[in-house]
Order: structure tokens, then sequence, then C-alpha cells
């Protein structure tokens, strides 16, 4: 046997697609529909391909002080990702044991059971677990949990909580206080640059919390997991919040008209807190599945997820007003026609 038996039995996760032809309305993958900060793009603009001949900085030192210092903690409790997902794979890696498991809500962000598939122990929508991933906002609902709640779990709770803020920008709250708390011992918060900076091609993302469990973190990554340009480009991204949270605001903004606008057509859609609504077309037309593919026809991405907790609804990203406008009349058109 070549391929261990895990690895043969798994399912592996599916990204949303990345559409090769242009001309597209791209709402499946959460990305944001505004640019990245021009300053970050200066960065990368004139990044001189001669520091590429030498390995990038493994503690990525200025990114980690400049996340350190805004959070008002210290460097030695943080941690820099090849995107959150590496941040996740590598806490598969140090914070549970063979005869472990990986707990997370349900439904929630997918890759998580592959996760646990590929470290072969078992995944559970339960709190009786060694590595609790709690997503707030959660993916795919939009849903956001009181930090108060995550707080008192983590308290009682023997394993490592990572709060997995994909979404906090978008959102009223989030548990970056219970990150740097003295006090903690088992939680980390996990953001990552790809949604609210713009940056999903980048790959970076960041962990805050414990300095044992981030020290850990260190110890099972690769040596140069961050590249020198992300992380460069990266530091200039945060240091230009300015502009990160005008872009956010945005699409808080744009996230609400097409709440509305959806519910105006008897659509439900909870509360999202992220930058996607989670919604369900009226009974009586085209279902989740025929809506997202009638949508897709017309060059319009959105995503669906098969399965009894999230089939009868898609996921439909928050892009600019004026994707905003060609989806509705998309979902008109498709929804009349019925
Ligand atoms: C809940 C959640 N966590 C993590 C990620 C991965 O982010 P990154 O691009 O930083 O790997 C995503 C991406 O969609 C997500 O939805």
């Amino acid at each position: 046997m070549r391929i261990a038996k895990n690895v043969l039995r798994l399912e592996a996760y599916v990204p949303g697609e990345q559409p090769k032809c242009g001309n597209v309305v791209k709402l499946n993958t959460n990305e944001n529909p505004y640019p990245p900060s021009p300053k970050a793009a200066k960065i990368l603009a004139s990044f001189d391909p001669d520091r590429l001949r030498r390995y990038p900085d493994p503690n990525f030192t200025e990114l980690r002080e400049a996340i350190a210092r805004r959070n008002g903690t210290t460097a030695d409790r943080v941690f820099v990702g090849n995107g959150s997902d590496e941040i996740l794979s590598l806490a598969a890696k140090a914070f549970v044991e063979n005869d472990g498991s990986i707990g997370s809500l349900d439904p929630s962000y997918s890759l998580y059971k592959t996760l646990a598939a590929i470290r072969d122990v078992p995944w559970k929508a339960s709190r009786k677990c060694s590595l609790f991933l709690w997503t707030n906002p959660n993916a795919p609902t939009g849903t956001f949990a009181p930090v108060e709640e995550i707080a008192k779990f983590a308290k009682r709770f023997k394993g490592v909580v990572i709060v997995d803020e994909a979404y906090a920008d978008f959102a009223r709250d989030n548990a970056m206080r219970l990150a740097t708390a003295e006090e903690n011992k088992n939680l980390i918060v996990m953001r990552t640059f790809s949604k609210s900076y713009s940056l999903a091609g980048l790959r970076v993302g960041y962990a805050v919390g414990p300095k044992d469990l981030i020290n850990a973190l260190f110890k099972v990554k690769d040596s140069y997991n961050v590249d020198a340009i992300a992380q460069a480009v990266a530091l200039a991204a945060y240091k230009d919040q300015g502009w990160m949270k005008r872009n956010a605001a945005k699409i808080k903004k744009t996230r609400t008209f097409l709440t509305k606008e959806l519910e105006k057509r008897g659509w439900d859609v909870p509360p999202s807190e992220a930058n996607f609504v989670f919604a369900k077309p009226p009974e009586g037309g085209p279902d989740a599945k025929a809506t997202f593919e009638a949508l897709k026809e017309r060059k319009i991405f959105t995503r669906y997820f098969a399965g009894a907790k999230t089939g009868d609804r898609i996921r439909i990203t928050v892009g600019t007003d004026e994707q905003t406008r060609i989806l509705l009349e998309a979902i008109d058109a498709i929804h009349k026609q019925a």
C-alpha cells in the first residue's frame, strides 16, 4: 500500500470555482470586490526581485510586531501562516493527539471535516473534542455568536479553541480581547488577509493566543511558510487600516441592501455579520439548487452546499452595488420564468 489508508478514503475539500473566462459576476468564494490598499499595491510594484535570492524572514518579524502592536500585545503571542487554512492544518498537527478529535459548529466551514480526515481523527459536530473550531461569524450562515458565550465555553473547555474570525471585520464584535488576555490559556483567534483586506491571492493569515500555543505552531511549521512578497505586501495592507475599514463599511451597506431586496422577494435571509448571505428562495419557485444553476448559466457564480442543513439555501458573497443589481435582475428573471 503506497497511499495512507486515511488518504485513500479521503474526500478532498472542494474549493469554490475560479472561472477561467472573464465577464462573470463572481459571488462564490467570499472574496472582496474592491481592490487591495494602494499602499500594498505600491510595495508589490516596487518589490526588488533581487530580494528573492534570499530566503524570507522565517519569523515574519515586522508583520508580527505590527499585528502585536495594533492589538496591544507582544509578538511572541502572534503567528503568521500561508493563509489561515495553513494555520488550521498546523493546529491539527500541534493540538490533536492520534486518539483526539476535531469539533466545530454544524454547518460550518467545510474544510474542517477534511482537516480531521487528513489528520486521521474523527470530526464531530460537538464540543466534546480536543480542538474546537468556532467560526464567528459562522460560515456559510453568516450568523454571529456573542463573544461572552465563547469566553464562557473556553473557560470550561479542556482542549484548544480556535476562534476562526475570517469575517470579523464585517461583524459588530470580535474575540481578540480574549486572545490577548494573560489569563487565557487555551484560546486562539485566527484572522485572514483574504477577505477584508482583499488579498485572497496573497495567502496570509494570522493567529493570536497564549505563548505556548503560538510556540507549538512555530515548532510544526515549514521553515519559510510565508514568502517575502507576502510578508511585505501584507504588512503594507495591515498598516492601511483606513482602506480596509472603508471597504468593509461599503460591503456592510450593500449587505443590508441585498438582504432587504431578497426579503422583499420572499427569501429567508438570516442576519449576516459576514461578507455573504445564506439565503433561502421562496417556496413554489425554483429551489436553491435550481436557482444556483440558473444563475451560473447567466455567469453569476454563487455557492451551493448540498446536505440536510444547507441544501435549501445558496450562499451569496456581497459584491459591489452594480454586481448586486445584476444579481437581483437575474433572480427576478429566473423566478418569474418559473
Ligand atoms: C471560515 C473560514 N476560515 C478560513 C478561511 C480560509 O482563509 P484563507 O484564505 O486565509 O486561507 C475561509 C475561506 O473561505 C473561511 O471561510
